[in-house]
Order: C-alpha cells, then structure tokens, then sequence
C-alpha cells in the first residue's frame, strides 16, 4: 500500500496534507526517512512512525456507543443527526456504519463498524443473535404477557414472532421489563407489546450476542471494543 494512501486512510488528513508531512521529513518507515508519497509500505511488517510516534494499522474499527435518543441510526439523513454525526474525525474517516438499527428514541448499545463481514453475520435472520432490551411499559405487564411472548405474538402485519424471553423487573401502573428477541424486525419490541394491547414508552438496548452495553459510557458516548469484547464477538459469529 502507498504510505500517503496509508497515512489518508489513518485520518492523518488529506492525500495533500499527508503529501506535506513526507515533505516535511515528518516520516519514517523502518527507521529511514520517506519523502515520497508513491513509497509502498507492508503496514503488517514495516515500523511506521510520525514524528517519532510508532503508527497503528488497521483496516478495521469496532465501536460500541450508547447510543443517545434523537439521533439516527444511520450514516447520513437530510434532516437529523446521525450516529457517525457523533464520531471523532479520526474515527469516522473509516466510514463505519451501525450494526442494524434502533428508533431514533430508542437508547443504548449499538456496534459501529466498518467490517461488513461481521455486520452480515450478526444481522443474518439464520444466526438468531439474540439481542436483549430494557423498556418501561405505559400499564402492568402480567405473566400472561410472559406466556405470550414464550409462544410468539401475532403483529400488526400477520407476522408471528419467535419466542420472546420476558422478564418482569417491577409491575405496576408502569412496568420495568426486560426482553430477549432473536430477530430484528421493524419496531420489534414495540409491535410486540402492541400485540398485547401495551405501549412502550422508554427503550434501551442492553446486548446484542455477547456484547454488553458499557453502562459507564453516557448517552452519546463510544469507544472501541476491548481484545475481549472484539474476540468474543468475532468467535460467537462463527458458531
Ligand atoms: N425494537 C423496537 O421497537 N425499537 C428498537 O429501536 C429496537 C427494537
């Protein structure tokens, strides 16, 4: 690969800004210094550094945000923001993108990345990754209500879900609930409790396959994966 193409791909700025660091001796590879930009660097093998600061390759990017209400799950809309909206330079210049999607005011974990492998896979209908959900409901929810989810509900457009596993944290004139889900249709959790004759009025997704929302990040937050979270999550798609 090219270093100015290399260094571009990095966030190091454009393929002319980088132009002017090799210029400006800013470069090394291996220890010797490179001027031109047509140099091709093995960004496996050889030692790269900036000014002295080794530079870290990689293709990929694995984020997990927390992803804060009115904001779209999407790379790009003509009038709200976006989730990659929320994103440092340095981070978006790998064009990630969101791992399936929440409402706009749904909260919580969503993987961003730019490994379309892995977003086919933990979105493929086939895999059943399961993905579970915190949500408060506007009425008491019953262990009918439970029963029901177990069987599968029928939804506004006739199609019956998988069981659902739901949990009733606190009952009441508002319920606390969480709900494990295998799919990912449209408004799914909310079309569930409709199904039943209830509204949901405050969302959050907690996982999704083996990866647990960070609760130390706030709304609007990310950071990448650890080795573990990406490790675990790389080996459970192949299962
Ligand atoms: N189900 C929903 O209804 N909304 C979401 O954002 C995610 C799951």
């Amino acid at each position: 690969m090219r270093i100015d193409k290399m260094l571009a791909n990095l966030g190091y700025g454009s393929r002319k800004d980088v132009k002017k660091l090799l210029k400006d001796g800013a470069v090394k590879v291996n220890d010797k210094l490179v001027k031109d930009a047509k140099e091709h660097v093995n960004p496996e093998q050889d030692t790269v550094t900036l000014n002295g600061d080794v530079i870290e390759y990689k293709e990929f990017i694995y984020l997990m945000m927390n992803k804060p209400p009115g904001v779209i799950s999407a790379t790009e809309d003509n009038y709200d923001q976006t989730v990659v909206d929320l994103l440092e330079m340095e981070d978006a210049v790998f064009a990630p993108f969101p791992v399936g999607r929440l409402d706009k005011d749904t909260e919580g974990l969503l993987l961003i990345t730019n490994d379309g492998q892995l977003s086919h896979r933990l979105l493929s209908p086939k895999k059943h990754v399961p993905k579970t959900y915190f949500a408060v409901i506007d009425q008491e929810v019953t262990e009918e209500d439970v029963k029901a989810f177990k069987n599968g509900v029928v939804l506004d457009d006739g199609y019956e879900t998988k069981p659902g596993e739901l949990t009733i944290l606190k009952s009441g004139l508002h319920s606390d609930i969480e709900l494990t889900i295998t799919e990912g249709k449209f408004h799914q959790v909310k079309r569930m409790f409709e199904a039943v004759g209830k509204k949901v009025i405050y969302l959050k997704r907690l996982s999704m396959g083996p990866l647990k929302l960070d609760e130390s990040l706030e709304l609007g937050e990310y950071r990448e994966l650890t080795d573990d979270e990406l490790q675990s999550l790389l080996e459970y798609e192949v299962k």
